[in-house]
């Protein structure tokens, strides 16, 4: 059987802690210390108890921790509708905004109401959403967030078909790139750990987001070193999964 391509990651991955399985009594503590350990963003979830059947943080909170730390932050809009958010978050300090489309009357009105208040604009697809709503807002993505578990819940087992998923989707990007399209980054949420990560960014990945692998490791001192450094090495190491750990995912059929 031949090998799917494999993507060859250009710089090293951007990794995006989730703050949903931080300790929310200890958050401000909690951001600096993934911004010391290293990370590139903080993953924000928003979750409404419509879109989702779960209720978390909002705009008062993200502006809470936007003077804690220097890096963007990311934030993950799981709700239902979704234009009348964006202002608020811009506001709180956001850096980017992702939406799934589902949830959103005009989706090519919404990516640019977010880049109107100044911020990265992407599109998150749920494991059953196809890649389709790609197509005709290209030009106006700045991200593209695949879910590899059902939204809603921090702690969840990865969806092995989001290989196939992510790889074509790097493929799309690439080519748009290619054409002269602008830069889009291709995200990754929900079950990511230590031993999947490097076969997801070999399949196209530039941003990983990881909640419960990151804040359920911490260093005995409180800080997440330990666990951000072995991710950054595992996401450079394809093998790892095979050679220093049972694989979790199951193949794909
Ligand atoms: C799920 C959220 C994810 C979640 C990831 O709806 O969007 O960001 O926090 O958590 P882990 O890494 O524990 O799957
Ligand atoms: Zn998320």
């Amino acid at each position: 059987m031949s090998r799917p391509p494999q993507f060859t990651p250009s710089s090293a991955v951007r990794l995006a802690p989730s703050i949903l399985s931080a300790d929310f009594a200890r958050l401000g503590e909690e951001v600096r210390a993934i911004e010391a350990a290293g990370a590139d963003f903080v993953h924000f979830d928003v979750m409404d108890n419509h879109y989702v059947p779960n209720l978390t943080i909002g705009p008062l909170v993200c502006e809470a921790i936007r003077p804690h730390v220097q890096i963007p932050i990311d934030v993950h809009l799981m709700v239902e509708p979704v234009d009348a958010l964006v202002p608020l978050f811009a506001k709180a300090g956001a850096n980017c905004i992702t939406f799934h489309p589902e949830a959103s009357r005009h989706v090519d009105r919404t990516l640019q109401l977010i880049r109107s208040h100044g911020c990265k604009a992407g599109i998150a697809l749920n494991p059953a959403t196809p890649l389709a709503w790609m197509d005709h807002v290209m030009d106006k993505l700045d991200r593209v967030l695949l879910m590899s578990v059902n939204p809603g819940f921090g702690g969840q087992a990865f969806i092995a078909h989001t290989l196939h998923k992510l790889r074509e989707a790097r493929r799309r990007i690439d080519a748009h790139v290619a054409t002269g399209g602008q830069p889009i980054g291709l995200e990754v949420d929900g079950g990511v750990k230590l031993d999947n990560i490097g076969e997801i960014v070999q399949a196209g990945a530039d941003i990983c987001v990881a909640g419960s692998a990151i804040f359920g490791a911490a260093d005995a001192s409180g800080g997440y070193h330990g666990v951000m450094s072995a991710l950054r090495h595992a996401a450079a190491t394809p093998e790892f999964p095979s050679s220093h750990a049972p694989r979790r995912t199951p193949p794909c059929h």
